[in-house]
């Protein structure tokens, strides 16, 4: 191979994060492991985590009862759709194209589990498998935040009371992307960035997703079982912009349906969020202005925003 085309893919490889260093791993994995994430933070806003503790059988059976879910009637579903963007539970479709402003190719279901836990009725089993799921996800994004504030030299305790760490929020979001062929809609889900902290993404195994890199857009190709993660807007807030809340897209799949379990990890609804002070001096004074996290949301999730545009409301 050229050498070119060598340093351009070895370039372009998406960070991996082995979890099980970071929790498990001796004094010197751990901290070599802060750094590796630290530095994927920094130079991409996304990696591949491996060794995280979920367990296989659960992200398959969380697929599956969200299948169950999109597969309710429409009668079934009605009682969720249509409401308001801070609605516990919200059932929505982006194929009104005539409305839907995003265009985005996909239904979703939307669901808050913490600090208190929601869930539909139906599927019958949809409760118990959602809630260790998101038991799983949230421990795993917290420890992965702890590690992050170290890398940051952060007192996590400032963090955590800042953010209000101990009922911090969290979502979980089903998507289906039907398979596709309409020239006219591009787009499983458009450029975005997610509102919170970090998001942690399980895929059917049908690629489709893909994040912004130095301008260009890099697939993102998850070995078997492996959680995706991204940084969020108000990992950028928090940190002053030093870990930039990545952009990222799904495009359609013509011949086969693509389906993600995403949860959204962020600070508390009620905490009031601007740049942590740890990190402030005279060279390097904030650069948003502290907002709090609930009205962020609400804004962010108005349909209106494109790209980054909801982290303008805070500079
Ligand atoms: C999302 O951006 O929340 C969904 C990403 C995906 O479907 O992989
Ligand atoms: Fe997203």
């Amino acid at each position: 191979m050229a050498s070119s085309q060598t340093e351009l893919l070895a370039e372009n490889i998406i960070p991996t994060i082995d979890f099980g260093l970071l929790v498990n791993g001796t004094p010197d994995q751990r901290s070599g492991m802060v750094q590796t994430l630290a530095k994927a933070c920094e130079d991409w806003g996304f990696f591949m985590l491996v060794n995280h503790g979920m367990p296989d059988g659960l992200s398959d059976e969380m697929l599956e009862a969200f299948t169950a879910l999109f597969g309710m009637s429409y009668d079934e579903k009605i009682p969720y759709m249509g409401g308001h963007v801070l609605d516990p539970i919200r059932i929505g479709t982006g194929f009104n194209y005539k409305t839907d402003l995003e265009k985005c190719w996909k239904h979703y279901v939307k669901i808050f589990v913490h600090p208190e836990f929601h869930s539909v009725s139906k599927p019958l089993n949809f409760r118990d498998i959602s809630k260790d799921y998101s038991e799983c996800a949230r421990a795993i994004g917290l420890q992965l935040l702890k590690a992050i504030w170290e890398g940051l030299d952060m007192e996590e305790r400032h963090v955590k009371e800042a953010l209000k760490l101990s009922s911090c929020f969290q979502n979980l979001t089903g998507n289906l992307y039907p398979p596709y062929t309409n020239p006219d809609i591009k787009f499983g889900f458009v450029p975005h960035s997610d509102h919170g902290l970090l998001t942690l993404i399980y895929q059917n195994g049908v690629d489709g997703l893909q994040i912004k890199h130095h301008d260009r857009w890099i697939d993102a190709r998850p070995t078997p079982y492996s959680i995706m993660v991204n940084t969020c807007d108000q990992l950028e807030i928090v940190t002053n912009g030093k870990y930039k809340a990545v952009l990222h897209r799904v495009l359609l799949n013509t011949e086969v349906a693509r389906m993600s379990v995403a949860t959204t990890i962020g600070p508390s609804l009620d905490a009031i969020v601007g740049p942590i002070a740890d990190l402030l001096n005279t060279d390097y004074p904030a650069v948003f202005r502290a907002m709090k996290y609930r009205d962020y949301l609400e804004q962010q999730q108005s349909n209106s925003l494109v790209e980054k545009g909801a982290l303008n409301l805070v500079r």
